[in-house]
């Protein structure tokens, strides 16, 4: 740990919340906790979690080696790793790493806002640190730290000071929120979307309603929940919401009825310029990300900081701060035969709902001269027994975006390749891997070309492949 490294835990306050017993020497302090020796940072605490590939406990000796301040075992290891350092000796490490996140949530007197939803959560977790850093020390989960693990790890991680926290929740299952946003005791819960997501697991749209709204269960009396005027089944939500013990419900979105209503949305290159009214009161402001769905997202993000206490018109004055994230519609300019082309990488994720709103706000951007609309689409993964339609539904929205020419990858994309008009049609391969030499032999200057899939879809890969032919590196090199 290095000398102005914070204390985030003393090496003696760690023993009653992980419940564990001491082997070795004590620790003076740990400045965080890591469960993965690859991002661990010298003086982390690392929390030796068995995962479905990995068991932690074999990658304890090379935690230390890295600088790890002490680590937290199970019994079952204790023998053979006793001597390799500081240890905390636990019966079930996961339980531990709970334990530490319920007493860092005890201790901190943080504003706390879980978020939720079925699409939008890292987006919107995002723009909410934005926010709320303009306003105090503010922590939030990095990357989508949603579920099981990445939930009590955030906590844990949750520093004294921070006058802000922001914690996203997720779930694939019904059942799996409620246990995690009773670790979060958040004081205002967010609901993003709800759309047809996991709907293998989850069978249907009620279900999935029922299981966001577990995310009400963890609010504190009094606290307040923000949720989708346009979701469907809105009503659903609203009474869900309305049955728990939240003091205060407020929507957001595109609706009439909407308590926080989009007006309009303005696209300005890299951002929006955006006209909203929230509860009533009638504001300007941009927002430093593109796309109606990001707008929509910063909705809940202004009422979410008014609600903990931000003054509405500094609050929406930091949104032009926001940025997309990547994968998530960050932007790029390639250079393709000496002139700009715009990549638009989106590959981290797709479902319906965010391909949608991924292929307006590839619409909303114009070309260049002599440059066309592209859209790189792999499949959408997870969506059940009616995956094949919806790919194919798709059809309307590539047509609407004005989209010039389709490349698309895998065995559902097939579906929506085949409903796309004739002439959009580029070209269809097997996998991603096979679409990327056509891709890129079909660029040129003043193209924006939009890539997106799931992520087991890979086309991810793509953007890489991409931004080392035509990137600003590749620039740099030549
Ligand atoms: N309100 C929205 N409606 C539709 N799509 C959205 C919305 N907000 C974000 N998206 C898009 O959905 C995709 C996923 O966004 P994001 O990573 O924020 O979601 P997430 O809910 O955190 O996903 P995950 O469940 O994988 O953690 C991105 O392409 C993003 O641009
Ligand atoms: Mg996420």
């Amino acid at each position: 740990m290095s000398e102005d490294a914070q204390e985030l835990w003393s090496g003696l306050g760690l023993i009653g919340p992980l419940e564990a017993r001491l082997s070795g020497p004590l620790p003076a302090r740990v400045g965080g906790v890591s469960i993965d020796t690859r991002t661990l940072a010298p003086g982390d605490l690392f929390v030796a979690i068995r995962g479905d590939t990995h068991d932690g406990h074999d990658y304890v000796k090379a935690a230390f080696d890295k600088g790890a301040a002490a680590a937290v075992i199970e019994e079952r290891r204790a023998d053979d790793l006793r001597g390799a350092g500081p240890l905390y000796v636990v019966r079930d490490a996961l339980r531990a790493l709970e334990g530490l996140g319920m007493a860092a949530r005890a201790r901190s007197a943080a504003r706390i806002v879980a978020v939720t939803g079925s699409v939008g959560k890292t987006s919107t977790k995002e723009t909410l640190r934005t926010v709320f850093a303009a306003f105090g020390p503010t922590h939030a989960s990095v990357a989508s730290y949603n579920n099981h693990w990445g939930v009590p790890l955030t906590l844990a991680r949750l520093p004294r000071a921070a006058e802000f926290g922001v914690f996203e929740i997720g779930m694939n299952h019904p059942g799996e929120i409620t246990p995690l946003v009773a670790m979060v005791k958040p004081h205002l819960a967010v609901v993003t979307a709800i759309a047809p997501v996991h709907l293998e697991h989850m069978g249907s749209l009620e279900a999935i309603v029922d299981a966001k709204a577990e995310i009400f269960s963890g609010v504190a009396r009094g606290g307040a929940a923000v949720i989708p005027r346009d979701a469907p089944l809105f009503e659903r939500l609203a009474e869900a919401a309305a049955r728990s013990p939240i003091g205060h419900v407020v929507s957001f979105g595109e609706h009439e009825q909407a308590d926080a209503r989009l007006e309009s949305c303005t696209p300005d290159g890299e951002g929006s310029l955006i006209h909203a009214r929230i509860l009533g009161q009638p504001i300007v402001y941009r927002l430093g990300a593109p796309g109606r769905h990001m707008a929509v997202n910063s909705l809940a993000v202004l009422v979410a900081a008014r609600a903990t206490g931000c003054p509405l018109s500094e609050a929406a004055a930091a949104l032009a701060q926001a940025k997309p994230a990547k994968g998530r519609g960050a932007r790029e300019t390639l250079t393709v035969e000496g002139a700009p082309a715009t990549l638009i990488d989106e590959a981290y994720n797709a479902n319906p709902a965010s391909m949608r709103a991924a292929l307006a706000l590839l619409g909303d951007t114009t070309p260049g001269a002599g440059g066309r609309r592209i859209a790189a689409i792999g499949d959408m993964l997870e969506l059940g027994p009616d995956g094949a339609q919806m790919h194919a539904e798709l059809a309307e929205a590539l047509e609407a975006a004005q989209v010039d020419l389709l490349f698309a990858a895998g065995p559902l994309s097939r579906h929506l390749f085949d409903a796309a008009p004739e002439e959009m049609r580029a070209q269809w391969a097997a996998s991603a891997a096979e679409l990327e030499a056509p891709l890129a032999a079909a660029l040129r200057g003043g193209d924006v070309v939009m890539i997106k899939g799931s992520n087991g879809s890979r086309m991810g890969p793509i953007v890489a492949a991409l931004q080392r032919r035509f990137g600003a590196a590749a620039q740099g090199e030549g």
